[in-house]
């Protein structure tokens, strides 16, 4: 793991001057911005993976580019099937424009697990897929449901629901 201490505004200096990336400010999630949701849910593993000790660097990293794609990289095929290979286009994109390391990667592949195929394999992964299960609740009962009032804590459920699944998967595999 890597000692030095990163500010989030640091980790985020490289994608946010990057012109491929910074093209998700123009897509629309949740009903905000890509670009919004990618860094609300960097922002919260930052803050989430910082608390439980875990590989920050390499978990907001991963967070910022987990949906590093734009519509039209799929065509036709929206929906269900944008949701499996969503991971996979962002990972190759990434890889495309970073250095991205087997935390990030894995972290990046499985972030919507177990709509994919590809399981979280460390804590970091597991973080990411998390936070980006409950900021998606919070988005969708914000600007989509109008129910802010039932979002915090509907997210903080799902959200301590897998940290828990996350420690009993990965507690004998690190
Ligand atoms: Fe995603
Ligand atoms: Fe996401």
């Amino acid at each position: 793991m890597r000692k030095r201490y990163k500010k989030f505004d640091t980790i985020a200096k490289e994608f946010i001057s990057n012109e491929k990336f910074m093209r998700i400010q123009n897509e629309s999630h949740h009903g905000i911005t890509r670009y919004e949701h990618s860094m609300r849910v960097a922002r919260n593993v930052y803050k989430l993976s910082k608390k439980l000790n875990l590989d920050y660097i390499s978990a907001t990293r991963a967070a910022i580019v987990h949906d590093f794609f734009v519509n039209e990289e799929f065509g036709t095929n929206r929906g269900l099937i944008q949701g499996v290979v969503h991971p996979d286009i962002a990972l190759a994109n990434a890889r495309g424009e970073f250095k991205i390391n087997d935390i990030e990667a894995n972290a990046i592949e499985a972030h919507m697990f177990p709509l994919s195929t590809v399981l979280p394999k460390s804590k970091e992964a597991w973080c990411l897929t998390s936070v980006d299960k409950a900021v998606a609740i919070y988005e969708y009962a914000t600007n989509k449901f109008s129910v802010k009032r039932i979002a915090n804590p509907v997210s903080y459920a799902v959200c301590l629901m897998f940290v828990y699944i996350m420690n009993f998967l990965t507690i004998n595999n690190r």
